[in-house]
């Protein structure tokens, strides 16, 4: 393990700013990293937000919280996560300290290898055609590695050509062509697409057809990280309930996901909480990996967990979670937007692979906590202050208001809009009062 220690315990007690400072110690961020994770002026400027989109009139905040306990191969890491539902960082760290007990999480990725996609269509000799395209591989390879030179540079490219044959389609047959591409540390979907693009031509001369569609797969089933997670029970005890029942009723929440897909689509969903506040952190095209993320979850024909679970011979809870990442440490937002630029460097990361793994470390981890929680006390015990203090902001508490509306609530077990509002005028009046009498 090496001198970090992203245990920071009392962690959640600090208020943001002390937060900030000990992030700042922990991994050395200047000054400049600090303010563009703690936001305001230090992030993304309307300047900036104005050459990413179209019709820009602003740009939209969200909490950026930070997952602690993480030790991954080795190295403890504090995780960037930007989402608007309360549990999530909290559930994120709370397993990783699981994990931590089991010797922290382990993880490998697959090369970087992503799919572009030619749809030709109206091919007299399909079969003649595909042998064609096949034997025209070097020139077509050729071609779309001079489309991107950028992605040459990084040592990625065009690596492979496979031709897929559809015979019968609601339109009639058509050959797919598949450019496979080495993408390294981008993301890839701009190299990618030029060289569909600009191979497409080529392509329709070779097999006499005519090309439709020319765009990327997210069904990145070739770029893979994946994440191994072990679990002595002794470290699940919580609340009177041994840790050996609680590894058995996590057992009987993953067996639940492994069979009934609409089981399956909620604990998915609770991975992929992990994962998107990570991507978003990072500026990644998050949807890209959702949708490649579920599609892998159907591959064998029915839809189903995305982790697996099981235990050890020793009685051990080991899990493991295996997803198409598409991630990029250079160019599109992630060099963009300070933010997301302060966040890699806090996750230290030297590769777009080392970035995907610690993406499916926190979805595994999110996994575990929801499980756990489930099959324990249930979900809502753990929402509650959260959503209490939300209640409370929504009904226009402020300061510290908002914590003595949310605990007086919690304590009458009545977590209401209205409860809130009226809590907030009686305790409006109160302070009046006092200011009345001074
Ligand atoms: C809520 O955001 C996520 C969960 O529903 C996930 C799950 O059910 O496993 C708690």
């Amino acid at each position: 393990m090496g001198t970090k220690n992203s245990r920071l315990q009392g962690f959640y007690q600090l208020n943001p700013f002390e937060r900030l400072q000990m992030v700042g110690a922990f991994d050395g961020l200047n000054d400049q990293d600090l303010h563009a994770l703690h936001g305001g002026s230090g992030s993304l400027s309307i300047e900036r937000a104005d050459k990413m989109i179209e019709n820009v009139v602003g740009t939209f905040n969200l909490p950026l919280g930070i997952a602690t306990n993480f030790v991954i191969n080795g190295r403890d890491t504090l995780v960037p996560m930007v989402v608007e539902e309360p549990s999530i960082v909290a559930g994120a760290s709370y397993a990783a300290r699981l994990v931590r007990a089991g010797g922290g999480f382990q993880t490998s990725s697959t090369e970087p290898l992503m799919i572009g996609q030619i749809q030709l269509v109206a091919v007299a000799e399909p079969v003649r055609a595909r042998d064609a395209i096949l034997a025209g591989k070097d020139e077509i390879l050729a071609l779309a590695n001079a489309q991107s030179l950028s992605l040459i540079r990084l040592g990625g490219g065009a690596r492979d050509v496979e031709v897929n044959f559809f015979e019968s389609s609601p339109m009639g047959p058509m050959l797919v062509v598949h450019l496979i591409v080495d993408c390294r540390d981008a993301m890839g979907a701009n190299a990618i697409n030029s060289m569909c693009e600009a191979t497409a031509p080529l392509l329709e001369q070779i097999s006499g057809g005519r090309a439709y569609l020319r765009i990327l797969s997210n069904l990145s089933d070739r770029r893979r990280a994946r994440a191994r997670a072990v679990v002595p029970p002794t470290a699940l005890t919580r609340n009177g309930i041994s840790g050996e029942e609680v590894a058995e009723g996590i057992m009987w929440a993953y067996a639940f996901a492994a069979v009934d897909p609409y089981r399956a689509t909620t604990h998915n969903k609770g991975i992929m909480n992990g994962i998107d506040p990570v991507l978003v952190a990072t500026g990644q095209d998050w949807r890209a990996i959702e949708a490649g993320a579920h599609a892998y979850a159907a591959r064998n024909g029915q839809y189903t967990s995305m982790s697996v679970w099981e235990r050890d011979a020793d009685g051990n809870l080991v899990g493991t979670l295996e997803l198409p990442l598409a991630v990029g440490i250079v160019g599109g937002a992630t060099k963009v937007h300070p933010s997301a630029q302060a966040a890699l460097k806090l996750l230290n990361v030297q590769s777009a692979n080392e970035l995907a793994e610690i993406c499916v470390c926190a979805g595994l981890a999110s996994n575990l906590a929801a499980m756990r929680a489930l099959a324990t006390e249930g979900i809502q015990r753990g929402h509650m202050g959260l959503h209490a203090r939300q209640i409370a902001l929504a009904a226009g508490a402020g300061g510290s208001l908002v914590d003595t509306i949310a605990r007086r609530m919690i304590e009458e077990r009545n977590i209401k809009p209205a409860r809130a509002e009226m809590l907030l005028a009686e305790l409006h009046g109160a302070v009046s009062e006092q200011i009345e009498s001074v």
